[in-house]
């Protein structure tokens, strides 16, 4: 061998093992798709490398858009391909089942077994609820969400309210006096600001508003029902709100999704909000025209029903085509753990799924209000958990909307959501 070749060999072989280095095969590492806020994965990527260094195992991120539906999707196409990647995925509550009823999703108590995890750390009513696919556990919660009534603390007291309204009788008499003394000096001011735009927001604002004693959609025997007496009540209380009451804006049907509400409340110019947990952190920043003067409670109820909050968030599982299940599990169990759900909490304002993290004396300096979220959290309702449940919601959506423009009546509305939500369900019932 000359010298020529003796280097080329000697380049050849560096080369190589340089490659080796640096292109691990696929089964080394996890694969985790998130989502969300670009601040939140910019997180997420720091919580991987911390996995990775507790771990490990190295825990890559697929970074996946904020948009809910775009990410389904993302993860619709990876999972139809039977791909082995991601190994595991964040997923909104309301399409667990979806996911779940196309067996792309594997059941996780035999890895419980094996880790010192257990359901029992979790919210009973949130796992048994949303995390349960034909009787077995196919998901666990990362964070939870659900719908809250955020008031000023400072006008109820100058009108001598002295706590938040829990009927919708005394909700409208409170929120109509202050909004007319002080629309007398903001022409801006509104009573009540919600999610009523035509989305999947709308749906779950209308569960709340139909309250927790008999959920206002049911599945009974694959048959859903919808055209009941609470549901007209609670649908005509939507629209009266805006008209004839004038609590609520007009553009609550055309406009209002979760930032725009936060937007409107956060500005000063509405007495009460509804909108999920994550609103409180940015009420409570520099620059908030609400920061101190914000506080938290149940949404109201019926005089004869009780307070109810849609149960929303992101949950975690692990694909069935996954080729390193046991290592992917190891991952999850170490994102789930109190440490790594604390930091969620204070960085982001999440709202964990284990109730120990809203006993940490941190956690509770910046979360005044983590009593009262626990009350919610065991107050949920639960959309439906069929595979079908979006086709479903858009419907309703489509129905509720048109009730809260003034364009037909709820009961009318209901009669034919109810025949088109039938409709959905013979055709996509097992
Ligand atoms: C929040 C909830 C999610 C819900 C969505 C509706 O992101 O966590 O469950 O589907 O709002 O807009």
């Amino acid at each position: 061998m000359n010298l020529f070749e003796k280097s080329f060999l000697y380049i050849t072989i560096t080369l190589l093992s340089l490659l080796t280095v640096c292109s691990k095969p696929d089964n080394k590492r996890i694969v985790l798709a998130v989502g969300g806020a670009p601040s939140e994965v910019e997180f997420w990527e720091k919580i991987a490398a911390q996995c990775t260094e507790q771990t490990g195992i190295e825990l890559q991120l697929i970074r996946q858009p904020t948009d809910t539906d775009q990410r389904r999707q993302n993860l619709v196409t990876a999972l139809r391909a039977k791909k082995a990647t991601p190994d595991i995925f964040l997923m909104d509550v309301a399409w667990i089942a979806q996911f779940a009823g196309s067996n792309w999703l594997e059941p996780l108590q035999p890895f419980m077994d094996k880790h010192t995890i257990s359901d029992t750390s979790f919210f009973e009513s949130v796992v048994k609820q949303a995390d349960h696919y034909d009787n077995k556990l196919i998901a666990l919660p990362v964070y939870v969400d659900g719908g809250l009534l955020y008031y000023r603390k400072d006008l109820l007291k100058k009108y001598g309210y002295e706590k938040p309204p829990e009927t919708w009788n005394e909700f409208i008499d409170c929120a109509k006096t202050i909004t007319e003394k002080e629309r007398q000096k903001n022409k801006n001011f509104v009573g009540y600001v919600w999610q009523g735009a035509q989305y999947e927001g709308l749906t779950c604002n209308f569960l709340e508003f139909a309250g927790s004693d008999k959920p206002g959609i049911v599945i009974d025997s694959s048959s859903p029902i919808i055209h009941t007496k609470r549901n007209i009540e609670a649908a005509t209380l939507m629209r009266d709100l805006i008209e004839p009451y004038n609590i609520s804006p007009q553009n609550t049907y055309t406009d209002m999704k979760e930032e725009e509400v936060r937007i409107a409340f956060q500005s000063g110019n509405a007495l009460f909000e509804r909108n999920w947990p994550y609103a409180w952190k940015l009420h409570q920043s520099e620059g908030s025209a609400v920061k101190g003067l914000t506080g938290v409670a149940l949404l109201p109820h019926f005089k004869d029903g009780r307070s109810a909050s849609t149960l929303g968030g992101w949950h975690i599982g692990l694909s069935r085509f996954s080729k390193q299940k046991d290592k992917a599990f190891t991952c999850i169990a170490y994102l789930l753990s109190s440490e790594v759900q604390k930091q969620f909490t204070i960085q982001l304002g999440w709202n964990p799924g284990r109730p120990d993290v809203y006993n940490d004396s941190t956690v509770l300096q910046i979360m005044q209000h983590a009593p009262i979220l626990k009350e919610v959290f065991n107050h949920t309702v639960v959309r439906p958990v069929v595979p079908y449940y979006s086709y479903m919601s858009a419907v309703i959506q489509r129905y509720l909307n048109a009730v809260l423009s003034g364009k037909i009546e709820a009961s009318a509305a209901f009669i034919d959501c109810e025949k088109e939500l039938q409709e959905i369900s013979r055709r996509y019932s097992k």
